[in-house]
C-alpha cells in the first residue's frame, strides 16, 4: 500500500485522493495535484486510507484517482472509503462537485469498475460531475493526461473566480 502525508486541512477548496495498489494512482494522482497548484489554485494530496471520511460532507471539490482489482475490488487503501461512500451511512453530497479517473486494463471483463461505481454513486448522493470519468488501460497516460489537463482547466474556470470567499 501507498501513502503520503497530507499536505493541508481540509477547507482546502479542492481534495485529490488516490487508491493504489501499484503506485499508477499516486503518480497520476499526484500530477493532477501539482497542475493544479500551479494553476494557482489551493489543493491537498492525500491517500484514501489517510482519508478522515467525515470530512467528505464539507468537501467542496473532490477528484480521485482510483484504480480497480479483481472481482470489481477496490485497492486495499480504498476500501475503507468505498465501503463507506456505498453504505447507508454516505452523506448527502449537494455541496460537492468531483471528477474520477479511473484505472484499469482493458483486458480485465470488470474494466475500472470501482471508478465507474465510485462516479455513479457521487451523483446519486447529489454531487455534480465536473467531468466525465476517464477510463485508462494499461498505457493509462494516453487517457491520464489528457483528463489532467481537461480536469485542471475546468476546475480553474468552475472554482477559479469565487474559491477564495
Ligand atoms: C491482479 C490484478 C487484477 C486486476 N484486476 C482488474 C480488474 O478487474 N479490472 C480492471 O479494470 N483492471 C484490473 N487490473 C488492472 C489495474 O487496475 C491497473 O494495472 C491499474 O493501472 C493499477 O493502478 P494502481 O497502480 O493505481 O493500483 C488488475 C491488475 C492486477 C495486477
Amino acid at each position: 500500500m501507498m501513502t503520503n502525508t497530507p499536505v493541508t486541512a481540509v477547507g482546502d477548496e479542492i481534495t485529490v485522493l488516490y487508491g493504489t495498489e501499484t503506485g499508477n494512482g499516486m503518480r497520476v494522482s499526484k500530477r493532477l495535484w501539482q497542475q493544479l497548484e500551479a494553476a494557482g489554485l489551493h489543493a491537498r494530496w492525500l491517500n484514501t486510507g489517510k482519508y478522515r471520511l467525515p470530512e467528505l460532507s464539507r468537501e467542496r471539490c473532490l477528484l480521485v484517482a482510483i484504480s480497480t482489482y479483481d472481482d470489481e475490488q477496490p485497492p486495499e487503501d480504498a476500501l475503507g472509503f468505498m465501503g463507506f461512500l456505498m453504505s447507508s451511512k454516505a452523506p448527502r453530497l449537494l455541496q460537492l462537485r468531483y471528477g474520477v479517473l479511473a484505472l484499469g486494463a482493458t483486458c480485465y471483463s470488470a474494466f475500472c469498475t470501482v471508478g465507474l461505481t465510485l462516479d455513479a454513486r457521487l451523483a446519486e448522493l447529489g454531487a455534480t460531475r465536473l467531468v466525465h470519468v476517464g477510463l485508462c488501460d494499461t498505457e493509462f497516460e494516453r487517457v491520464a493526461a489528457p483528463w489532467i489537463a481537461n480536469t485542471t482547466r475546468v476546475v480553474s474556470e468552475t472554482l477559479g473566480a469565487g474559491s477564495h470567499d
